[in-house]
């Protein structure tokens, strides 16, 4: 089978580097993919925002079976188009992808189905947002209503912040349009945990469950970014919280989607805050996390192919993927001033050093490759990724990977997974 992947950063480079071990794949593509995604798969020119061309290519590789990477593609439409020709293609439709792409919808959507999650209020004036946070004590958690590359969610201390930060995001000064709805939230403490799911539209089963860490620095500091590292092992989640999840969660959405007309196929990602109430969703993404793939799919001991292929045929079923009971750690290599302005095309040593690492697989999230070297090209550079038998082995492992890799300003988390491992020890 031909499989087409969509996308350029880690979570590519893992689906990719994981479907080519499937028996049944004959060739990778990757659009655009990228210099050291090409190592794994055939890169193809393209630009995701260019659905007529995206849809050109594809029709010239005829591939048995598309993998979207990021959120946008999806709610944009392309699985929609692809579907219309009868090309196979894993993951939601643009009204079912509203799960991530509205977070008014979303909340919405929890509150007609009983799912857990924080309380909220949904404002589209300057009117609406005075009278919501006379309802809100502080902290404030402040979210855009529409897709911001993981910028659109602001933590405010006090009311005074969240009226700036709302009243900004309303206006369109900032965000361009993504705020011009705000969602505020209580805000909630907690250990987050990333819970994915996939669907065919009507059943779901779970994959393992990771850790993501969002801040820039150590301890939890810093601003919020994409993701700076992520860790999975079987003490996140143990099977009586994840069926409660499966019950509480995953399955609600799945069938509440159905049942308003829009059945969800594909990863359902729940972004999960373990408060002393209870587990209370976060946020939906319709699409594998990035990067929490790297980790969960070096766990997978089944052949992702038919996960995917489950799913697009509408018969997932408990047993279709298989876990190894190791750890597995991603540490993210930024460049120096992410996820502020950043600066690209500076070289990359030691990555074949830290592939030659027992357990170590460096995934590329933004490289490119010339004249026999990688330089970098993203804000999110490397994720470094290992297994081991334990956390301690996998910790151990991915780290002694960083310390063989450089580059002019690079910069990266001490501290990935150290909260669990020192729970253990
Ligand atoms: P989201 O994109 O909605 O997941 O928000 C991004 C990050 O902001 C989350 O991963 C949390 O770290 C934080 N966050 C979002 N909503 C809340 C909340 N209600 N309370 C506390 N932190 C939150
Ligand atoms: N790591 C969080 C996300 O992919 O949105």
């Amino acid at each position: 089978m031909k499989v087409l992947v969509l996308g350029s950063g880690g979570r590519e480079h893992a689906l990719v580097w994981k479907l080519r071990q499937s028996p049944r794949v004959t060739r990778v593509y990757c659009l655009p993919g990228s210099g050291g995604i090409a190592a794994d798969a055939e890169c193809l020119p393209g630009d995701l925002k260019n659905l007529d061309a995206l849809l050109h290519t594809a029709n010239g590789i005829q591939p048995d079976l598309t993998v979207v990477g990021p959120e946008r593609p999806l709610s944009e439409g392309v699985v929609d188009e692809f579907s219309r020709r009868g090309w196979r293609i894993f993951g939601p439709t643009a009204a079912a992808a509203r799960l991530e792409s509205s977070k008014a919808f979303a909340k919405e959507f929890m509150q007609r189905h009983n799912i857990p999650t924080a309380k909220y209020a949904v404002c589209s004036s300057d009117t609406e947002l005075r009278e919501a946070l006379e309802l809100f004590g502080p902290p404030i958690v402040v979210k855009a209503d529409g897709l911001a590359a993981g910028k659109g969610v602001v933590l405010c201390a006090t009311s005074e912040a969240a009226a700036k930060v709302a009243g900004d995001m309303l206006s369109g000064k900032v965000l361009e349009g993504a705020g011009r709805r705000v969602v505020l939230e209580e805000c909630l403490e907690g250990e987050e945990i990333s819970f994915m799911v996939v669907s065919d539209g009507e059943r779901v089963i779970p994959l393992v469950a990771a850790q993501d860490f969002k801040r820039a620095d150590d301890g939890d500091t810093g601003p919020n970014t994409g993701g700076m590292g992520s860790y999975s092992t079987d003490a996140l989640l143990d099977d009586e919280m994840q069926e409660w999840l499966l019950t509480h969660v995953a399955r609600p959405v799945v069938a509440g989607m159905r049942a308003e007309g829009f059945p969800y196929k594909g990863i359902l990602y729940c972004g999960l805050m373990m408060t002393a109430r209870g587990p209370q969703v976060l946020e939906f993404n319709c699409r594998f996390g990035d990067p929490e793939t790297q980790p969960v799919l070096m766990r997978m001991e089944s052949d992702l192919l038919g996960g995917f292929m489950a799913s697009v045929e509408g018969r997932v079923s408990d047993g279709d993927l298989k876990w190894s009971h190791d750890a597995a750690v991603c540490v993210v290599l930024a460049s120096g001033g992410y996820p502020g302005a950043y600066e690209v095309g500076k070289k990359i040593t030691g990555i074949e050093e830290a592939d030659r690492v027992e357990g170590v697989k460096v995934f590329h999230a933004g490289t490119t490759f010339r004249d026999g070297a990688f330089y970098t090209a993203g804000g999110r550079v490397l994720g470094v990724t290992a297994r081991g038998a334990d956390l301690a082995q996998a910790v151990s492992r991915a780290y002694s990977g960083v310390g063989r890799i450089h580059f002019e300003g690079m910069h990266f988390r001490k501290d990935i997974a150290a909260r669990a491992l020192k729970s253990v020890s």
